[in-house]
Protein backbone atom coordinates (compact mmCIF):
# COMPACT_ATOMS: atom_id res chain seq x y z
CA UNK A 1 0.00 0.00 0.00
CA UNK A 2 3.31 2.65 1.01
CA UNK A 3 3.99 2.27 -3.10
CA UNK A 4 0.62 2.70 -4.21
CA UNK A 5 0.09 5.23 -6.47
CA UNK A 6 -3.30 7.13 -8.02
CA UNK A 7 -2.19 5.72 -11.30
CA UNK A 8 -3.11 2.55 -10.08
CA UNK A 9 -6.45 3.03 -9.89
CA UNK A 10 -7.67 3.10 -13.25
CA UNK A 11 -11.37 2.80 -15.00
CA UNK A 12 -12.49 -0.90 -15.66
CA UNK A 13 -15.10 -0.95 -18.22
CA UNK A 14 -18.19 -3.97 -17.47
CA UNK A 15 -19.85 -5.61 -20.07
CA UNK A 16 -22.90 -3.80 -20.73
CA UNK A 17 -25.82 -5.96 -22.37
CA UNK A 18 -28.32 -4.14 -24.32
CA UNK A 19 -31.74 -4.10 -25.37
CA UNK A 20 -34.36 -1.92 -26.01
CA UNK A 21 -36.08 -2.09 -22.53
CA UNK A 22 -32.45 -1.55 -21.30
CA UNK A 23 -29.09 -1.82 -20.41
CA UNK A 24 -27.84 -4.47 -18.03
CA UNK A 25 -24.38 -5.37 -16.70
CA UNK A 26 -23.00 -8.25 -14.23
CA UNK A 27 -19.96 -8.21 -12.92
CA UNK A 28 -18.37 -11.62 -12.51
CA UNK A 29 -15.53 -12.21 -9.45
CA UNK A 30 -12.58 -12.51 -11.01
CA UNK A 31 -13.42 -12.10 -14.63
CA UNK A 32 -14.66 -8.48 -15.19
CA UNK A 33 -12.99 -7.19 -11.98
CA UNK A 34 -9.29 -8.52 -10.62
CA UNK A 35 -10.45 -9.45 -7.49
CA UNK A 36 -13.20 -11.73 -5.54
CA UNK A 37 -16.15 -9.06 -4.08
CA UNK A 38 -16.26 -10.03 -0.28
CA UNK A 39 -19.47 -7.01 0.24
CA UNK A 40 -21.27 -4.80 -1.74
CA UNK A 41 -22.59 -1.31 -0.43
CA UNK A 42 -23.59 1.89 -1.22
CA UNK A 43 -24.53 5.54 -1.13
CA UNK A 44 -27.69 6.99 -1.62
CA UNK A 45 -29.88 9.84 -0.61
CA UNK A 46 -27.13 12.16 -0.81
CA UNK A 47 -27.79 15.96 0.06
CA UNK A 48 -26.67 18.46 -2.40
CA UNK A 49 -22.83 19.91 -1.13
CA UNK A 50 -22.14 16.56 0.42
CA UNK A 51 -18.75 15.31 0.59
CA UNK A 52 -18.17 11.38 1.56
CA UNK A 53 -14.69 9.45 1.78
CA UNK A 54 -11.84 11.14 3.85
CA UNK A 55 -10.00 7.90 4.07
CA UNK A 56 -7.56 5.34 2.86
CA UNK A 57 -7.60 1.90 3.54
CA UNK A 58 -4.43 -0.85 4.18
CA UNK A 59 -5.79 -3.66 2.01
CA UNK A 60 -8.80 -2.97 0.80
CA UNK A 61 -9.71 -3.05 -3.09
CA UNK A 62 -12.73 -1.24 -3.94
CA UNK A 63 -14.86 -0.32 -7.43
CA UNK A 64 -16.68 2.63 -7.05
CA UNK A 65 -19.67 2.33 -10.05
CA UNK A 66 -22.21 5.56 -10.28
CA UNK A 67 -25.04 3.34 -10.69
CA UNK A 68 -27.05 6.31 -11.02
CA UNK A 69 -26.16 9.89 -11.78
CA UNK A 70 -22.51 11.11 -11.25
CA UNK A 71 -20.05 12.24 -8.50
CA UNK A 72 -16.49 12.91 -8.70
CA UNK A 73 -13.91 10.84 -6.80
CA UNK A 74 -11.07 13.07 -5.46
CA UNK A 75 -7.92 10.16 -5.38
CA UNK A 76 -4.56 10.79 -3.18
CA UNK A 77 -1.30 8.99 -2.90
CA UNK A 78 0.20 11.52 -0.57
CA UNK A 79 2.27 12.94 -3.72
CA UNK A 80 0.00 12.86 -7.05
CA UNK A 81 -4.03 13.75 -7.06
CA UNK A 82 -6.24 12.88 -9.70
CA UNK A 83 -9.75 13.85 -9.96
CA UNK A 84 -12.01 10.91 -11.48
CA UNK A 85 -16.05 11.74 -12.61
CA UNK A 86 -17.61 8.82 -12.81
CA UNK A 87 -21.28 9.03 -14.39
CA UNK A 88 -21.83 6.27 -16.07
CA UNK A 89 -23.18 2.27 -14.54
CA UNK A 90 -20.86 0.19 -17.16
CA UNK A 91 -17.65 1.98 -15.99
CA UNK A 92 -16.06 1.69 -12.77
CA UNK A 93 -13.00 3.08 -10.58
CA UNK A 94 -10.95 0.87 -9.11
CA UNK A 95 -9.04 2.23 -5.67
CA UNK A 96 -6.28 0.15 -4.62
CA UNK A 97 -4.75 0.25 -1.07
CA UNK A 98 -3.21 3.17 0.23
CA UNK A 99 -5.20 5.82 -1.68
CA UNK A 100 -6.96 8.57 0.20
CA UNK A 101 -9.83 9.27 -1.55
CA UNK A 102 -12.85 11.75 -0.71
CA UNK A 103 -15.91 11.71 -2.99
CA UNK A 104 -18.39 14.95 -4.16
CA UNK A 105 -20.40 16.81 -6.42
CA UNK A 106 -23.07 14.13 -6.19
CA UNK A 107 -25.64 14.98 -8.50
CA UNK A 108 -29.56 14.77 -7.32
CA UNK A 109 -30.45 10.98 -7.05
CA UNK A 110 -26.92 9.56 -7.36
CA UNK A 111 -26.21 6.61 -6.04
CA UNK A 112 -22.59 5.46 -5.82
CA UNK A 113 -22.35 1.41 -5.63
CA UNK A 114 -19.28 0.28 -4.36
CA UNK A 115 -17.89 -3.54 -4.77
CA UNK A 116 -15.19 -4.76 -2.40
CA UNK A 117 -12.73 -6.88 -1.82
CA UNK A 118 -12.72 -7.45 2.19
CA UNK A 119 -15.24 -7.52 5.00
CA UNK A 120 -15.93 -4.38 6.81
CA UNK A 121 -13.21 -3.83 8.76
CA UNK A 122 -12.88 -0.40 11.44
CA UNK A 123 -9.12 -1.44 12.01
CA UNK A 124 -8.42 -1.25 7.83
CA UNK A 125 -9.09 2.57 7.60
CA UNK A 126 -6.88 5.51 7.87
CA UNK A 127 -9.18 8.57 8.94
CA UNK A 128 -6.09 10.84 9.99
CA UNK A 129 -4.33 12.07 7.22
CA UNK A 130 -1.37 13.51 8.88
CA UNK A 131 -0.95 9.71 9.81
CA UNK A 132 -1.91 8.73 6.16
CA UNK A 133 1.34 11.08 5.18
CA UNK A 134 3.89 9.62 7.51
CA UNK A 135 2.81 6.22 6.21
CA UNK A 136 3.23 6.80 2.61
CA UNK A 137 6.02 8.60 2.63
P1 LIG B 1 -17.51 5.32 5.80
O1 LIG B 1 -16.68 4.23 5.23
O2 LIG B 1 -16.80 6.39 6.57
O3 LIG B 1 -18.38 6.01 4.66
P2 LIG B 1 -17.97 7.00 3.47
O4 LIG B 1 -16.57 6.70 3.07
O5 LIG B 1 -18.95 6.71 2.40
O6 LIG B 1 -18.14 8.40 3.92
O7 LIG B 1 -18.63 4.65 6.70
C1 LIG B 1 -19.67 5.41 7.27
C2 LIG B 1 -20.21 4.64 8.47
O8 LIG B 1 -20.78 3.39 8.04
C3 LIG B 1 -19.16 4.29 9.51
O9 LIG B 1 -19.75 4.42 10.78
C4 LIG B 1 -18.84 2.84 9.25
C5 LIG B 1 -20.14 2.30 8.68
N1 LIG B 1 -19.93 1.22 7.68
C6 LIG B 1 -20.30 -0.07 8.00
O10 LIG B 1 -20.79 -0.36 9.11
N2 LIG B 1 -20.12 -1.05 7.06
C7 LIG B 1 -19.57 -0.79 5.86
O11 LIG B 1 -19.41 -1.72 5.01
C8 LIG B 1 -19.19 0.56 5.54
C9 LIG B 1 -18.58 0.91 4.21
C10 LIG B 1 -19.38 1.54 6.49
Amino acid sequence: MKQNSVYDCQIIKLPKIHSDAGNLTAVNNSSDIPFDIQRVYYLYDIPSGAERGGHAHRNLHQILIAASGAFNAVLDDGENKKIVTLNRPDYGLMIVPGIWRELNEFSSGAICLVLASEKYDAEDYFRDYEIFMDVKS
